[in-house]
């Protein structure tokens, strides 16, 4: 997610705008940026790529960019690579390629979040005679901005408002006009975005953190509302222009728990951050009811060329690929093959050309993955990345990329991250499925139907959350966990273990329950807990039994299951429910419980959740 700051006031801007960014870096960003206005002057801006320092250094700690009047950027890409030219602050007129200088425009701003129809008001912007420099979604606001700015020659609210009314999408917006020196203007929907107030200067930033330090009086602006700041005053409007009252909030915490927004850990805000990564990822890949993999390079002509899938990758992004087998073959009657990276990389697997070979990454900088992609594009076949970092090696050397909208995931075990991937991955089924005419029109509405649910319901799992950190301080003492299920139950099971392993150090197996038999039940023994995942009704009866022929060695049961198998509870000694959908898609409930268990016992053990011993957040060696 990007990082945004401003301020206006009596003292010099640039200084504190650096110090409020480096304060959002644990927000995740590859570019950032300064606009700062010195009295009347036009606003000077300066970019830079890289880590916040290469900013700082090429404005000399903020003083060559002199100013009581400014807004600042951290910019985490989601539209065109991390570049100078797509860094913000962008402008509503031209922009040299450096990206920094003297802005003659009427209007510059930054922006977080994405806007969705952004490619359609370019167009229209273009045939009103507006030329684009960048490639992102907010120079495309920017200059909308301006456009009713110029057009209906009203101020910068109702510019803003109409603006507003148009856009799709997610933001959170601060922008400067030429012909408001000394005041910054701001918008918000769905982006965080907050208004500081002190005595002689206002502020607006992304998240406290960034302001802690001069102000702990803040206003929560509300969706779809525009804030109007100036050294020493705040307004507030509405959609319609009219100013509203805001309650001013006295901040409590202390610098490092704003950082995670409260949430006593970066796993814990992450895992609540899914429904938003899915929603995210989803609407950037269903457009009026339909699913456009075209930002991919995916044609459906391309989408119809393959006879083999192989899905190469790495941890939990292996175990994504491990559930969207299922899913793939299911739906479009593909073979599916899944390799870890560190054995694909090495084995000499026979690829035709028509196998597409699909490398999931979060980080897209794992080495195995690398290294398997590149033995793909060797073998001639068509590779296509699913990754979360935009611009990441994986991204940038693969033949197609598909992004996933998760923002930057700072603890090491990842859940928004793999959460989005499995919403990419079942767009990806579901449109394969489609164009190869194995599923019918009234199927592909369903399904899409059912992926746009996905996101509530993931947020309607979180709502249990109590039960599973009562249960957490049960299992706090444990020795051995076994995750069993079927099928997609199994993949389940997969990421349900490594969350528990990685996390509690407590040792854990996942096992295809009709596995059990053929050795490791001999490892049950009184009170070893089991975990069974039940969401596929086909399969339920022979997990059950599975789960009970542990019971009868000694376990204890903990079941997932979907709301109305009550059956259950009659084998099970403690069950979670999640809510009812398609069976293809109940990936991305169920493993919420497995996470907050992971995370809980891991909290209950007291380790140090984001940061477990021996691992990184992305394994860039063999
Ligand atoms: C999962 O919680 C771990 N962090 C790890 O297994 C991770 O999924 C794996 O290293 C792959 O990372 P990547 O998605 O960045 O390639």
């Amino acid at each position: 997610m990007c990082g945004i700051v401003g301020y206006t006031g009596s003292k010099q801007a640039a200084p504190i705008l650096l110090d409020g960014l480096e304060r959002l870096e644990y927000r995740g960003y590859d570019s950032a940026g300064l606009a700062v206005r010195n009295g009347d002057a036009l606003a000077e801006v300066v970019k830079a790529t890289g880590k916040l320092y290469h900013l700082a250094d090429k404005t000399d700690q903020g003083r060559s960019l002199p100013g009581t009047c400014g807004i600042g950027h951290t910019r985490w890409a989601t539209h065109g690579d991390p570049s100078l030219v797509n860094a913000h602050p962008h402008v509503s007129g031209n922009c040299s390629g450096s990206g920094s200088g003297q802005v003659e425009s009427d209007v510059v701003g930054v922006h977080n979040g994405i806007i969705e129809n952004f490619t359609e008001l370019k167009e229209k912007l273009l045939r009103h005679g507006y030329a684009f420099y960048s490639d992102t979604d907010t120079e495309v606001v920017v200059k909308l901005v301006d456009y009713y700015y110029k057009k209906y020659k009203i101020g910068p609210v109702d510019a803003i408002t109409r603006t507003m009314v148009r856009v799709r999408g997610s933001y959170a917006l601060a922008l400067m006009f030429k012909d408001y020196p000394g005041e910054i203007f701001a918008a918000r929907k769905d982006s965080p975005l907050i208004i500081g107030t002190a005595e002689d200067a206002s502020f607006l930033a992304s998240d406290v953190p960034a302001i802690l330090k001069y102000t702990r009086q803040v206003y929560y602006i509300d969706n779809l509302q525009v804030a109007r700041i100036a050294p020493s005053s705040v307004k507030f409007y509405d959609l319609n222009g009219d100013e509203v009252t805001l309650p001013l909030t006295e901040i409590t915490w202390d610098a490092a728990a704003a950082e995670r927004g409260g949430f006593e850990h970066f796993m814990l805000k992450e895992i609540h951050e899914q429904p938003q990564a899915a929603r995210d990822t989803l609407n950037s890949l269903i457009r009026d009811g339909k699913i456009d993999l075209t930002s991919a390079g995916l044609t459906d002509d391309t989408l119809r060329s393959f006879e083999q899938i192989d899905i190469v990758a790495c941890g939990s992004a292996w175990h994504v690929g491990m559930a969207s087998q299922y899913v793939i073959e299911d739906l479009t009657q593909l073979p599916v093959r899944v390799e870890l990276a560190s054995e694909f990389r090495y084995r000499h697997l026979p690829i035709r050309k028509d196998t597409l070979v699909i490398v999931i990454s979060q980080s897209g900088e794992t080495a195995d993955s690398l290294a398997a992609l590149r033995v793909a594009k060797e073998r001639g076949a068509m590779t296509l990345a699913v990754v979360n970092v935009v611009g990441s090696t994986i991204a940038r050397e693969a033949d197609h990329v598909l992004y996933t909208l998760a923002g930057p995931e700072i603890a090491v075990a990842t859940t928004k991250a793999y959460s989005a991937q499995l919403v990419a991955m079942d767009a990806l089924a579901v449109q394969m499925a489609y164009v190869l005419g194995t599923i019918s029109n009234e199927q592909y509405g369903h399904f899409i139907e059912e992926l746009g649910a996905i996101p509530d319901k993931i947020r309607r799992v979180l709502e249990d959350k109590e039960r599973l950190q009562w249960f957490s301080s049960k299992i706090a003492n444990a020795h051995d966990i076994f995750f069993i299920g079927r099928g997609l139950d199994y993949a389940i099971s997969l990421e349900g273990s490594l969350k528990m392993k990685e996390i509690s150090y407590i040792h854990s197996e996942a096992y295809a329950a009709g596995e059990l038999k053929h050795g490791t039940i001999s490892l049950i023994e009184h009170n070893t807990l089991v975990i069974g995942v039940l969401t596929q009704s086909e399969l339920f009866e022979k997990t059950i039994s599975n789960m009970v022929e542990c019971k009868s060695r000694g376990a204890y049961l903990m079941g997932v299951t979907t709301n109305g198998n009550f059956t259950v509870e009659d084998s099970v000694n403690f069950t979670v429910y999640i809510p009812k959908t398609d069976e293809h898609f109940v990936s991305s409930l169920a493993v919420v419980p497995l996470q907050l268990l992971g995370y809980y016992t891991s909290v209950n053990r007291g380790l140090d959740v984001d940061k477990p011993r021996n691992l990184a957040k992305s394994v860039t060696v063999e």
